[in-house]
């Protein structure tokens, strides 16, 4: 294969949750320009809209993931309007801190609805898409650093999310690799978001430290938070040729954070 195929995605249908803003939005930009045909589902429409004003051609699908008969009907939408999927990036989710102690049971089982819930149901629902096909296909799911290892204060509900992520995206790729389908996660670690600037912005109005062990000296080798593009070119390289035999991994996409 040719060096460039190797990150083309020409001929490809892939779906990208959280599409709206944010490593979504870069991912759709970037999947665009690899040739791929893109559905784009966010549970914001204005996101979207903005997004389809701007990329020409992709598709915009309104669903709350954690809504059960909402992404049926969308995935159904989205073989209706396409007529086969290859692919997902799943990047939505929701981070609001709150000290552990405090939290309550509802404020757990919401966040936890969104992230570990509807994770389970677009990875459900992309599978049962993608089989049909009998093409294979890729699943990348944007699970976290966050997973692994505490990266800032009052974060435990959304830390335990993505270690079920995590943990989702290997357990899946084991049970579908007889159907060609690949699973694999990117784990950013700080990255420049409209998400992640409102969730500081909050932890602050909240009188929450917005401190932790990512801002501690020697803490992240490569000294800055990342830019939504790089978590999206760790995610074209997942979901395309180049990583053909990969299945079933982490890749941290997190300036050293892990490793130091
Ligand atoms: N920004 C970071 O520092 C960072 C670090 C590690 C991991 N991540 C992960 O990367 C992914 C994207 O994060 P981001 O910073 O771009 O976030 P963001 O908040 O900027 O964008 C997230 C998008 O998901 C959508 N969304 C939220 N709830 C939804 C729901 N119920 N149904 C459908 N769509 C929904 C939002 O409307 C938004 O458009 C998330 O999975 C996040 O956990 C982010």
């Amino acid at each position: 294969m040719s060096l460039e195929r190797l990150l083309r995605l020409d001929g490809k249908v892939f779906a990208v949750t959280g599409a709206g803003q944010g490593i979504g939005r870069a991912v759709v930009r970037l999947f665009v320009e690899a040739g791929a045909r893109v559905a784009a589902i966010d549970i914001a429409a204005r996101g979207l809209e903005a997004l389809a004003a701007e990329v020409p051609g992709i598709t915009p699908y309104v669903c709350d993931i954690s809504a059960e008969p909402q992404v049926e009907d969308c995935f159904a939408r989205i073989l209706g309007d396409h007529g086969k999927l290859h692919g997902i990036v799943h990047a939505a989710a929701i981070f609001p801190k709150r000290a552990f102690v405090t939290m309550t049971a509802a404020q757990w089982d919401e966040l936890h609805a969104v992230n570990t819930r509807g994770s389970f149901l677009v990875l459900r629902e992309a599978v049962k898409a993608i089989r049909p096909g009998g093409e294979g296909g890729a699943i990348v799911n944007v699970s976290s650093a966050s997973g692994e290892r505490a990266l800032v204060h009052h974060n435990s509900a959304y830390g335990a999310s993505k270690a079920a992520l995590t943990n989702l995206t290997r357990s899946v790729a084991v049970e579908v690799g007889g159907d060609g389908i690949r699973v694999n996660a990117v784990l950013p670690g700080g990255v420049m978001t409209e998400g992640a600037a409102a969730a500081t912005a909050k932890m602050a109005a909240d009188g929450l430290a917005t401190t932790g062990p990512i801002m501690a000296p020697g803490r992240l080798p490569l000294g800055r938070a990342a830019q939504p593009e790089e978590i999206a070119a760790a995610c074209l390289f997942l979901a395309g040729p180049a990583s053909a035999y990969i299945t079933g991994q982490t890749l941290a996409v997190d300036g050293g954070f892990l490793v130091s």
